[in-house]
């Protein structure tokens, strides 16, 4: 049976739930595509984010505290078909490895869009609904997750791509 959605307070909870099951989710994705990649910047920029995603999650975590409900319960199923995407590109054994790079790029930028999607909207929702706290947490999330996007973009305009073509 769908949840009733009858306050805007309680999609700001389920949404905060979906975005506690897409970091959790993410730390496994990340450690996979920063492990296959080859070009030592991106793992790097990856590693990097794989500690903040970490910290990610405890601020959900923080937040639920603070407004008294379990992060729990609930499957972000964009997430697993976003990592489940990111597994094909990572298993092709037929990739070159600067291909597979930027591939790797590819694959953690939607991971990070989906991420700024959700963050935009809790962050939104949370000023609306005067949950100031929260809303501050969430503005720190989401200025590292618009970061990590950038430095993607960056490595990939800087060498990656360029290397993708060079064989
Ligand atoms: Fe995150
Ligand atoms: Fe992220």
């Amino acid at each position: 049976m769908p949840i009733k959605l009858d306050h805007l307070n309680k999609l700001f909870q389920e949404q905060v739930k979906d975005a506690y099951s897409a970091e959790n989710q993410s730390l496994s994705a990340l450690r996979m595509l920063r492990d296959a990649a080859t070009d030592e910047e991106l793992r790097s920029a990856l590693g990097d984010h794989l500690a903040q995603t970490d910290a990610h999650a405890s601020r959900l975590d923080e937040i639920c505290d603070m407004l008294h409900f379990s992060p729990g319960g609930h499957k972000c199923r964009a997430m697993q078909g976003l990592i489940d995407e990111a597994s094909e590109v990572v298993n092709n054994d037929e990739a070159d490895p600067s291909v597979r790079d930027a591939a790797i790029i590819c694959a953690a930028q939607k991971i990070e869009h989906y991420e700024i999607a959700l963050y935009g909207c809790l962050r939104a929702y949370a000023d609306l609904l005067s949950h100031d706290r929260a809303s501050g947490i969430l503005e720190s999330t989401l200025t590292e997750e618009r970061q990590a996007d950038q430095t993607l973009t960056e490595i990939a305009m800087r060498s990656v791509n360029a290397a993708a073509i060079a064989d």
